[in-house]
């Protein structure tokens, strides 16, 4: 039988995600009281980055060890990966080998290939695409604050990255409206537009898309491996900061959110970051319970 990955949010169903985002509101409560829940005893997470990371490493590997578990932190500089091993003989290799795999990496197809050949779930981790795991950690954050999101207003600010695209996943999934508002140049990928378009709306002006949000996201102008493309998104994108004067179009009840790492005065003002409406931190946590609820949906 072939195993369940995730790759993006469609490999779940609707039921499925609000499943696992009411079941890592549990496991929050579980590890709050202190109770131990090791349902992956013995279990073995592989984990192969090839970017950098903070919340997404720390969570997973935090979240195998509670559950009773083990993750192993893998870079293609140490691995035959980096020397050429083919992406294919690799993922045949290390799923005999292990209960479950993430993968953060450059390229979308080398998670949807490394899938293919593995028989144990392969888990997106982030790519140049998609960040599946960040949503499962803001849609908890959402649930927890104010209940379902169906109907709701969601207003994403910035690049139409990896978490743009992510968001537009959700949005249809769940039944929300998305207003997007990048630079001309910096929209997201025309087919997912297309798909998405019945919950998902295009701006260039962030005061159009803001108006009357219920939820402001924003990320990084430049994301990984664009490192050299700073400067220049620098100028494209210098009028679509999230700051208070934004905020304020949205619903006064409105809640900023950003998946980390920020840059406080370029994407996000630290008055928005560090202020009232932000739940950044909360977010950040909840990588931790939302990843523990995706582990023991796929790997118990
Ligand atoms: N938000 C997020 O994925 O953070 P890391 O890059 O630190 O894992
Ligand atoms: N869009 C960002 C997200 C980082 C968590 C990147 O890909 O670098």
């Amino acid at each position: 039988m072939k195993p369940r990955h995730f790759i993006t949010l469609n490999d779940l169903s609707a039921d499925e995600l609000r499943a696992i985002i009411l079941r890592a509101s549990e496991l929050k409560k579980i590890r709050a009281s202190g109770t131990v829940y090791e349902p992956l005893k013995n279990k073995v997470l592989a984990m192969i980055f090839e970017k950098s990371s903070t919340r997404t490493r720390i969570s997973f590997e935090a979240g195998m060890t509670h559950f009773g578990g083990n993750a192993l932190f893998l870079s293609p500089r140490d691995t035959q990966l980096g020397r050429g091993e083919p992406i294919e003989d690799s993922a045949r290799v290390i799923s005999r080998m292990v209960d479950g795999i993430m993968l953060r990496t450059n390229k979308h197809e080398t998670v949807t290939t490394f899938a293919e050949h593995s028989t144990v779930p392969v888990i997106n981790g982030l790519t140049d695409r998609f960040h599946p795991c960040q949503l499962l950690a803001d849609l908890q954050t959402w649930f927890e604050l104010r209940g379902d999101i169906a109907g709701k207003h969601v207003c994403w600010i910035g690049d139409g990255n990896n978490m743009c695209q992510s968001y537009m996943n959700a949005a249809k999934l769940l039944d929300f409206k998305l207003s997007i508002a990048c630079p001309p140049g910096y929209e997201p990928e025309m087919e997912l537009l297309a798909a998405t378009s019945s919950h998902v709306e295009l701006f260039h002006d962030p005061k159009l898309a803001a108006k009357d949000a219920d939820l402001i996201v924003t990320d990084v102008w430049a994301s990984m491996g664009q490192e050299q493309e700073q400067k220049d998104r620098e100028q494209a994108f210098s009028s679509y900061c999230v700051n208070s004067s934004l905020m304020q179009l949205a619903k006064p009840d409105a809640v900023f959110m950003h998946c980390l790492p920020a840059h406080r005065g370029e994407e996000v003002s630290a008055a928005v970051l560090d202020g009232e409406q932000s739940v950044v931190w909360d977010e950040a946590e909840n990588r931790l319970h939302a990843q523990k609820a995706l582990l023991e949906f796929l790997m118990k």
